[in-house]
């Protein structure tokens, strides 16, 4: 820090020169993000200083939460769920794993993750002391459920399943985990961080939320394809006793416990989430991801013209190209601006389609990638 300050209008100048470093999200197709909604970030600004380490100091804000989660409660076919607002698919993930260890008491959990799950579960492992063991996927990398059954010992506390996996954007067999997960008396969470918010407005029905008898917690990012503000990812128990397992006394506030990993938290990015829950309705993202999947079957048939198969039918707005030596592909179209990226079993190049890419976006960009195949 400098001796003396120097002027607001200098700092917004040099603020805005240093931001312009930043890829404008046009050209960016690799980012589970996207531009939050215009009335989202108004939310956020409103409810900027607002922190709900302290509820009962915010009353309002916290009546906000409350309305977010039974919004998303609703939506994913559980009207009683218990949960909160985290900071992202990761601490969702975390807590819910460090939910399911606490109510298990082992000494030596472990937790099954598919061959496929996002590495969150690897920093849950490492911060709750917990073994990761990872299950085979079948040929469309949907986790095989013969092979999370084999790996079940006396010491598993939790399984997992993927709705919107982060590599393919596919959906693993909920419905197949929760049988196993209800005959083994086995926490089930699902990690629909990215797909919690598609696969309800997709025309297709994939059974992935409450509504599946065995599933116990579920992680869904308004910060994703929710159009909300960073940060904000929900985590959802079926069961009150989860949300229980992760309290925290609290003596100096005047809020007596804590469930949350975080402390100090923002009540700005859950205005937004319910700013733009609110305004969008149903309809609203139904009509988004409509016209995200509209993009993905137009990506589809052009990739098919210049010969490009895909790793699997594209299930959400995921698609990714089986081209020769992805990675060389991927840093030719950073030379010409665009961001995408690779994946690594298989190798592919992922495109994600989030709402800020639009027809006029991606018919140059597929004209760049078809220079660049030759
Ligand atoms: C399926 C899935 N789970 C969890 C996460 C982690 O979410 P975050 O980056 O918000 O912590 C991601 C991120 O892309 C994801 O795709």
């Amino acid at each position: 820090m400098d001796e003396t300050g120097v002027t607001e209008t200098e700092v917004l100048g040099l603020l805005r020169r240093i931001k312009e470093r930043d890829m404008p999200f046009e050209r960016i197709l690799s980012s589970m993000c996207t531009m939050p909604h215009p009335l989202a970030i108004q939310a956020h600004m409103e409810f900027i200083e607002t922190n709900l380490g302290d509820p009962t100091l915010f009353p309002g804000t916290k009546g906000l939460e409350e309305s977010v989660i039974a919004m998303l409660s609703a939506l994913l076919h559980a009207p009683n769920a218990h949960g909160y607002i985290t900071t992202g698919g990761t601490e969702s993930n975390i807590q819910a794993i460090r939910a399911a260890r606490n109510l298990s008491g082992k000494k030596n959990p472990n937790v099954i993750v598919p061959g496929s799950a996002h590495f969150s579960f690897d920093k849950a492992a490492d911060i709750l002391g917990i073994k990761i063991k990872k299950a085979q996927l079948d040929e469309s990398l949907k986790v095989d459920p013969a092979s999370v059954e084999m790996l079940i010992d006396e010491n598993t506390i939790a399984l997992v399943g993927t709705a919107g996996t982060t590599e393919f954007g596919q959906v693993d067999p909920i419905d197949e985990l929760s049988k196993i997960a209800l005959s083994r008396d086995i926490f089930l969470h699902v990690d629909a961080a990215f797909g919690g918010l598609v696969i309800p407005f997709l025309e297709e029905e994939y059974p992935f939320d409450f509504k599946v008898k065995g599933v116990s917690s579920l992680t869904i990012d308004p910060h994703k394809m929710g159009a909300g503000t960073i940060p904000s990812s929900a985590l959802l128990f079926r069961d009150e006793a989860c949300l229980g397992a992760l309290a925290t006394s609290t003596p100096y506030l005047a809020s007596r416990m804590q469930h949350t990993l975080a402390g100090t938290r923002t009540g700005a990015s859950i205005a937004a989430t319910y700013a733009v829950f609110k305004h969008l309705g149903q309809s609203g993202y139904k009509r988004i991801v409509a016209r995200c999947m509209k993009l993905v079957s137009m990506i589809e048939k052009r990739v098919a013209d210049m010969g490009i198969p895909l790793v699997i039918q594209p299930v959400t707005n995921v698609i990714a190209l089986r081209v020769d030596s992805p990675e060389e592909v991927a840093s030719k179209l950073r030379e010409r601006n665009w961001y995408v990226s690779t994946t690594l079993r298989p190798k592919s190049l992922r495109l994600v389609i989030m709402p800020h890419i639009t027809e006029e976006i991606l018919n140059t960009f597929l004209t760049d990638l078809r220079e660049i195949l030759g």
